[in-house]
């Protein structure tokens, strides 16, 4: 079992084993939290991100993959590519960004960190209505919260603004 905890704050100072990334398909640090993560590690994670897609091609929507965290001091970063929101019909948009989240859990726990910080995937650029998002994202980390973790103890949900903090506070209680 993990405990869920939501904070508001800059996800590349928060004390971690691994932070989640919104990414892109391409996986090529844009504005947002990507752009965030990418100045904060150093350009090492480009070339990492770089070296993937040469080897394994573009990451697709719901899916994760992970590096290391450069310069910032986490044991890794793993990059979630979340659903456009207007590219999908609303409940293949939660399926998807559902599976951001679930993705990243069980990678993690291969991984076996035993926390991982999440900022509010899809709700920036990519339009998510961000109380369907707190509702979504909550809806899933509690359904999956009494699975058989062995590492991940700690689930943390980063805001970066007011608005998301207080539908999660709210989705998440
Ligand atoms: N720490 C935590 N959260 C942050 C930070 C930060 N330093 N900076 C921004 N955020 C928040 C935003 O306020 C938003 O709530 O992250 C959330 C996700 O917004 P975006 O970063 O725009 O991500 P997303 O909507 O998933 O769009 C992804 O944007 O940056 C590009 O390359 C990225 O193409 C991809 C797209």
């Amino acid at each position: 079992m993990y405990q869920i905890e939501t904070i508001q704050g800059d996800i590349t100072k928060v004390r971690t084993d691994c932070i989640v990334n919104a990414a892109n398909t391409w996986l090529h640090g844009g504005g947002g939290v990507d752009g965030a993560i990418h100045r904060a590690a150093g350009p090492v994670l480009g070339d990492a991100c770089a070296e993937y897609v040469r080897e394994h091609g573009l990451l697709p929507t719901g899916q994760v993959m992970h590096t290391g965290g450069g310069h910032i001091p986490v044991k890794g970063i793993i990059h979630a590519v979340g659903p456009v929101y207007r590219e999908h019909l609303p409940d293949e948009s939660d399926r998807l960004l559902q599976a951001c989240y679930r993705n990243a859990l069980v990678l993690a726990e291969s991984l076996q960190y035993g926390s991982i910080a999440f900022p509010n995937i899809s709700t920036g650029v990519y339009g998510f209505p961000k109380d369907r998002a707190a509702e979504v994202v909550c809806s899933g980390l509690h359904t999956w919260q009494t699975e058989n973790w062995t590492f991940v103890r700690r689930v943390i949900l980063v805001c970066f603004d007011d608005v998301n903090l207080a539908f999660y506070q709210k989705s998440c209680s």
